[in-house]
């Protein structure tokens, strides 16, 4: 173990933290343990129900169902709910544009007027119980509202993050059949605009269920409207009706997909439904976040990864926080932008990702220095692991030493919060998640399927069901038990890597199956090489995540060509925008390697260790032997210094 990885020092809440925490009584934990049935019923009581549940859990590894019979509606305890407890004037939603000009708020009774209409457009529009609605926007409040009043009425959204591209777009919106798409002319970010629209109109070149479309008018870029089928949102808006009765949902009703990336080709449509994935985001939102009601909450991830639903719409919202919502990136207008947005709202929870702590850390402190931070009182990170420098840096720095910081573990399947300090009780481990959030029974396997006791690393698993877990993957069940449940039976398979220590506390140690892990979102190797064999001059190629110390892995192609073609800085470029036209920006390769040939086993398998092994000049690149042809190995070494 590298001292790294131990962590320097044990951090305890200050104490004046502690006294006020709304969860302090470290008797919490065994509490749940000895009936995590009984935990959680206890959480989900604190939400709104039309009617309360018969059952609380049926399980049937792998299906489970909560609350069973209860019936609730996600839109009511988060709007509804508030304003009958007296928040209807109380701020729910901050905006900040990419502009700092640019900001807007909305109380809670003006959130729900707005998402009454918004769900009476949509019902205008066809939109239905069990039927899902696909939404492709900027960060704009638009999105939380079209979300609400997809949950109001019972649709089921699919949100698809905005730098997705044109034919990622489309395959999720024929995945899930959607009729209506929910969009904005453009998306700012950093002082430039996507075309969203465009994009839009391309996906939807060959997306047949798709009826209409709502268009909002983000920046007033041209976009051209087709006839019968594209509306502007503002118009639409004019003429709805003020009010639309909130259904009651049963608590196992489908409220969400989120496509995430697998280890094939092919996104996972994840499913969560309607009680339990809110109780567990509610409840994680008092508990993790220690949320009080005159918190001024930002969470920096974009609404369309899972981070975004679960705490910064659905959560902070069930708790009736003020939450947050910016458009923009830390640079623009200047590298200070973030503290000036925290200055400015007074933000005292700041939950975002390592690798943006990372790329401050290499800015310096001088942008932090220009601005008051002393509204800051709590600090999270989520989306891959925490290295302890950049953990103590958050802390002294951005924290100034005072702030706790709950470094959060859980998934796009889990919904919510699964290993986190709580930060009134947990002293800390800089790069540590701690323990299992109460009620959560993690544990560790070995390869064979013992379950490993006490300290050890092994492969991550879930023990017991909990309410925010994913139920199924949209319209592929035997997907969904073969991903999760084949490996070990009734637990959960979770499919990161972690080390448990003398204490209980887990390290994870990122991702043991073909999924990368860049700057905290999640694309899949197959994904990305899907996309370049698309490409007529790519023969074949195999694509893994390099270690790289800002964005936790970097993406690294290996591309073998086809006949007598050869590489060059042009054919680089080209394979660059095809990956960015199959899946988006944000999954471009860092690097691609022209090779002669790739590293197999004789039974044809790629030996990517070896990969990641060249990609990260390593000298040493352990047992070659079970390669059909050894010599690969110097010719991919030659290929990578030759900077072919
Ligand atoms: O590998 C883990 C990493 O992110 C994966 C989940 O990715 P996604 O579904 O996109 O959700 C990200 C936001 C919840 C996990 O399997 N991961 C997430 N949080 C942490 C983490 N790795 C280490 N520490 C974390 N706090």
């Amino acid at each position: 173990m590298t001292e790294e990885q131990a962590g320097p020092r044990n951090v305890d809440p200050p104490e004046k933290f502690a006294s006020n925490a709304n969860v302090s009584d470290p008797f919490v934990y065994e509490a749940a343990d000895k009936d995590y049935e009984g935990f959680w019923a206890d959480r989900a009581r604190e939400l709104h129900w039309f009617k309360e549940w018969d059952t609380t859990l049926n399980w049937s590894p792998p299906e489970a169902e909560w609350f069973v019979g209860g019936r609730t509606n996600v839109a009511y305890n988060c709007l509804d709910h508030q304003v009958e407890q007296g928040r209807g004037d109380k701020t729910a939603l901050v905006w900040e544009g990419d502009e700092p000009s640019d900001s807007k708020t909305y109380t809670y009774s003006e959130l729900l007027a707005e998402v009454q209409k918004f769900a009476n457009v949509l019902k205008s529009l066809g939109a239905e119980r069990g039927k899902p609605v696909s939404i492709y926007m900027p960060m704009i409040p638009e999105l939380p509202v079209a979300m609400l009043a997809c949950a109001r009425i019972g649709a089921p959204h699919s949100i698809v993050f905005g730098a997705f591209s044109a034919s990622a777009l489309r395959d999720r919106i024929n995945d899930c059949e959607a009729t209506i798409l929910v969009t904005a002319d453009a998306a700012p970010r950093g002082g430039k605009a996507t075309p969203l629209k465009a994009n839009a109109d391309e996906a939807l070149e060959d997306t047949p269920s798709i009826e209409n479309v709502v268009v909002v008018r983000r920046t007033g870029d041209d976009a051209p409207l087709t006839e019968g089928r594209d509306h502007y949102y503002d118009e639409l808006m004019k003429d709805a009706e003020a009010e639309c009765p909130a259904e009651e949902m049963d608590s196992e009703d489908l409220l969400f997909i989120l496509y995430s990336s697998g280890s094939t080709g092919k996104p996972k449509g994840i499913v969560h439904t309607t009680g339990g994935y809110l109780t567990h985001v509610n409840a994680t939102m008092k508990w993790t976040f220690d949320i009080k009601d005159d918190d001024v909450y930002w969470c920096t991830a974009d609404i369309g990864w899972i981070t975004g639903h679960s705490y910064l719409v659905y959560g902070p919202l069930s708790v009736g926080a003020t939450t947050v919502q910016f458009e923009g990136t830390p640079a623009y207008p200047a590298s200070d932008r973030w503290w000036d947005v925290i200055e400015r709202n007074k933000v005292t929870i700041l939950y975002t990702a390592p690798t943006a702590i990372r790329s401050f850390m290499k800015g310096g402190k001088e942008d932090l220095e220009k601005h008051d931070l002393t509204s800051l009182r709590l600090l999270g990170t989520v989306g891959e692991p925490i290295n302890p420098r950049a953990w103590e840096w958050y802390h002294d720095n951005v924290g100034g030493g005072r702030c706790p910081i709950v470094d959060t573990w859980w998934q796009t399947e889990t919904g919510g919060h699964m290993i986190t300090p709580l930060p009134g009780i947990t002293s800390t481990k800089p790069g540590s998640a701690t323990r299992p959030f109460p009620g959560i029974d993690a544990g560790l396997f070995d390869e064979e399927g013992n379950e490993i006791e006490g300290e050890g690393s092994g492969n991550l698993v879930i023990k017991k069901p909990w309410p925010g877990m994913l139920r199924t993957l949209y319209k592929d069940p035997e997907r969904y038990r073969e991903t999760y449940w084949e490996k070990y039976g009734d637990v959960y398979f979770v499919g990161d890597g972690a080390r448990r220590d003398e204490d209980g506390y887990y390290w994870i140690t990122g991702r043991i199956d073909d999924v990368m892990n860049v700057s905290g979102h999640r694309i899949s190797t197959a994904e990305v090489e899907s996309a370049l064999v698309g490409h007529e001059a790519v023969a074949e190629s195999a694509v893994i995540g390099r270690n790289d110390e800002d964005k936790g892995q970097a993406i690294v192609a290996y591309v073998i060509l086809e006949g007598d073609r050869e590489g060059s800085d042009d054919l680089i470029q080209e394979l660059n925008q095809q990956v960015r036209k199959v899946i988006g920006a944000h999954a471009r390769p860092e690097e691609i390697i022209f090779a002669p040939d790739l590293p197999k086993t004789r039974s044809g398998k790629i030996m990517r260790r070896i990969l990641r092994g060249v990609a990260e000049g390593q000298q040493d690149l352990g047992d070659t032997s079970t390669l059909a042809d050894p010599s690969v190995v110097d010719s991919l070494q030659a290929s990578r210094t030759n900077g072919s």
